[in-house]
């Protein structure tokens, strides 16, 4: 008998937590790397949002609470959504996990039947398809290339519909991509969903708050609102209020649906962090204004990545509408040589070679679905971004 689950067999380890794994390695052994490929902001946590945790603990909020969230923070999430999205949810409609990431586990667990259909537009954040995995459904990538700046078109989308489609996952802003959907650009693509009414929408809004110039974010059940009833909206704190390692996620959608997701959490992790959901509460409830700081930040690093990896050899890279990601293309450098030697066949290669010879490390373009390209996370200072973009820029003029 095999020790270890088929399930386990189906699903690969995160390869951007194994690329920061390999950089801090290096590090430790005293080189001198770059690593720009973790997906996660530079920012300390809010202080209002930090004296928040704290006040938690000192009140004794240190129990169980209910397993998908205490009501003062559910009551925060609905006006969240109408606030910022013009979406109306009550309580009974809203679900608090560990993270974004358990809310979409929990959702796929509580939904994927062997045989589901998963419609997962690529380049996709990695840990979509092997949710839907282990969930045992059938993940369905579907690729979109940098002529549609990795978007996925109507087209495309429609001819992905199948009868067994379950799901449809949006996400933008995009990680890796950082391309967000217009308002005209999503309702091309709800338009497809509303001929197709056994397929539902989970859309992914974890990067909401981080876009630039002047686009305007828009999420699927606020642009189409007869979608309403089979959409699950999924957010968070993680990535807007630099609260990673505080692990809270939210979603809102039909009550059965969270109900179901609810019942998973009940029997695997319970209720997400007490202290975490207080803080989280205060990062909802609290001041915004900092939020249009960070933005202006994040858009500085970005307008200087884009700007310095295009001027690399080789190197072809869209301006994003949002996140803090880049996913550059590097077709004119495959097949070419490095001066140590290696022969540039393709993203995982040119990545494992850049991190040896220059110390910086990226995250390859395969492990989000789409080649050649890679991604880096520019979540870190001017300063680093220069001097990373300077050795990537080195590197690629070296290639022979
Ligand atoms: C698109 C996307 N969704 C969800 C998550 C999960 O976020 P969390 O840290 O809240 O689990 C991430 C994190 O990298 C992400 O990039």
């Amino acid at each position: 008998m095999a020790f270890l689950s088929d399930t386990l067999g189906r699903v690969k380890p995160s390869p951007t937590i194994a690329v920061t794994t390999k950089a801090a390695q290096l590090k430790a052994e005293g080189r001198d790397v770059i690593g720009l490929g973790a997906g996660e902001p530079d920012f300390d946590t809010p202080a209002n949002i930090r004296e928040a945790g704290k006040r938690a603990i000192d009140a004794g909020k240190t129990r169980y609470t209910a397993v998908d969230g205490v009501p003062e923070l559910k009551a925060a999430i609905c006006a969240k959504f109408l606030r910022e999205n013009g979406l109306t949810y009550t309580p009974a409609q809203v679900s608090v996990g560990t993270g974004g990431k358990q809310i979409l586990y929990n959702a796929l667990m509580a939904t994927c039947n062997p045989g589901d259909e998963v419609i997962i537009p690529a380049p996709y954040w990695v840990s979509y398809p092997d949710m839907v995995l282990l969930a045992g459904g059938t993940p369905v990538p579907v690729i979109c290339g940098i002529e549609t700046e990795f978007k996925l078109t109507p087209d495309q989308l429609e001819a992905a519909i199948t009868p067994k489609t379950k799901w449809f996952i949006f996400n933008s802003p995009s990680n890796p991509t950082g391309a967000g959907y217009t308002r005209a650009e999503l309702k091309a693509l709800t338009d497809v969903l509303m001929r197709h009414p056994h397929v539902w929408v989970m859309s992914d809004d974890m990067y909401e708050h981080l876009v630039f110039d002047d686009f305007e974010f828009c999420t699927p059940a606020e642009v189409e609102p007869g979608l309403y009833d089979r959409t699950l909206t999924c957010n968070g704190v993680s990535k807007a209020y630099a609260m990673t390692g505080w692990r809270i996620g939210y979603a809102a959608g039909p009550v059965a649906l969270i109900k179901a997701m609810g019942t998973i959490q009940s029997q695997s992790t319970s209720n997400p962090c007490s202290i975490s959901q207080y803080a989280a509460l205060e990062a909802l409830s609290g001041p915004q204004e900092f939020l249009a700081d960070w933005r202006r930040v994040f858009q500085g690093r970005r307008d200087l990545v884009v700007s310095m990896l295009n001027q690399a050899k080789g190197i072809r890279c869209p301006k994003p509408e949002g996140a803090f990601y880049v996913y550059p293309d590097i077709s004119g450098c495959i097949g070419k040589a490095t001066p140590a030697g290696t022969v540039i066949t393709n993203d995982e290669v040119f990545a494992t070679a850049l991190l040896e010879e220059t110390g910086v490390a990226v995250v390859f373009g395969a492990a989000f679905g789409v080649s050649p390209n890679f991604r880096i996370s520019y979540a870190t200072s001017d300063a680093v971004l220069r001097e990373a973009c300077t050795r990537i820029q080195r590197f690629c003029a070296a290639l022979v």
